[in-house]
């Protein structure tokens, strides 16, 4: 088992610096003394401590800790799906904390791609509707992600399932369509929330290891909250919260 790498503000060098010099830097993320606080009642509940990290394109980094250290909060705030509370958070270079809504959002759609517990595909539509869709939504053509959406399907070998409906298929088969969902893109980065923690041992190494194949095939970054030792053990990094 690796050692988890320790980051302090030291391993973070001049963040303030420019948007081509933070990419120059060849970081696709990049956390400075990120916190975030929940207004709760009176008082705040911090839901993440100041946290700082760095991730190189094409790494791929666990997060792990106990349950309430933070670990869904930070990738909210790596995905651009929330601001911290005090902080900076650089994706590619760009200072996506401190974005507007809009801004965030464009970020969010050209170079991340999500995975989460639950596969959240959408129960009306069939399993090449749903994969197509992060395509639809870039604007690509209908006949351009119905092709890609196949391609992608053909190479997790479910190529013979494409009209069918979520609710057909095994909780395994789910999870791995909505991590070519997720990949069907190409992403620069992938963010993976416990993606296999609703699976049975066989099926979470299956889809894993599915995520790990294509995140090196297409040379995105990946960092991903686990519980399970083994698979952070997998990753190039492993981030400890509190
Ligand atoms: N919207 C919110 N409002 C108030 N508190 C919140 C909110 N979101 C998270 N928290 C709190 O922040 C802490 C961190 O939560 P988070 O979901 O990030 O933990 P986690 O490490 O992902 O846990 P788990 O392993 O159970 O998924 C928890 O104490 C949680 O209750
Ligand atoms: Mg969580």
């Amino acid at each position: 088992m690796k050692q988890p790498k320790r980051y302090d503000m030291s391993n973070i060098q001049n963040l303030e610096t420019s948007r081509s010099n933070a990419s120059d830097r060849g970081y696709i993320v990049e956390v400075n003394n990120a916190e975030k606080k929940f207004k709760f009642e009176k008082s705040y509940v911090v839901a993440l401590r100041k946290t700082s990290f760095s991730l190189k394109k094409g790494d791929s980094l666990a997060l792990v800790g106990p349950s309430g250290s933070g670990k869904s909060t930070l990738l909210h705030l790596v995905g651009g799906l929330d601001k911290p509370s005090s902080g900076e958070i650089f994706l590619k270079g760009e200072l996506i904390s401190s974005m507007d809504d809009h801004n965030r959002g464009r970020l969010r759609k050209t170079l991340i791609g999500f995975v989460y517990q639950f596969h959240h595909l959408l129960p009306e539509f069939n399993v090449v509707e749903n994969v197509m869709m992060p395509l639809r939504i870039k604007r690509v053509s209908k006949s351009k992600s119905y092709s890609e959406a196949v391609e992608i399907l053909e190479r997790i070998g479910l190529v013979d399932r494409i009209r069918n409906q979520p609710a057909t298929l095994s909780g395994g088969e789910r999870q791995r369509v909505a991590i070519a969902r997720a990949l069907v893109t190409k992403p620069s980065l992938v963010l993976a929330d416990e993606p296999t923690g609703n699976l049975d041992r066989e099926n979470a190494q299956k889809a894993f290891n599915l995520l790990i194949r294509l995140v090196e095939e297409f040379g995105s970054s990946l960092v991903i909250a686990t519980h399970d030792m083994k698979l952070a053990s997998s990753c190039n990094e492993i981030f400890s919260l509190r």
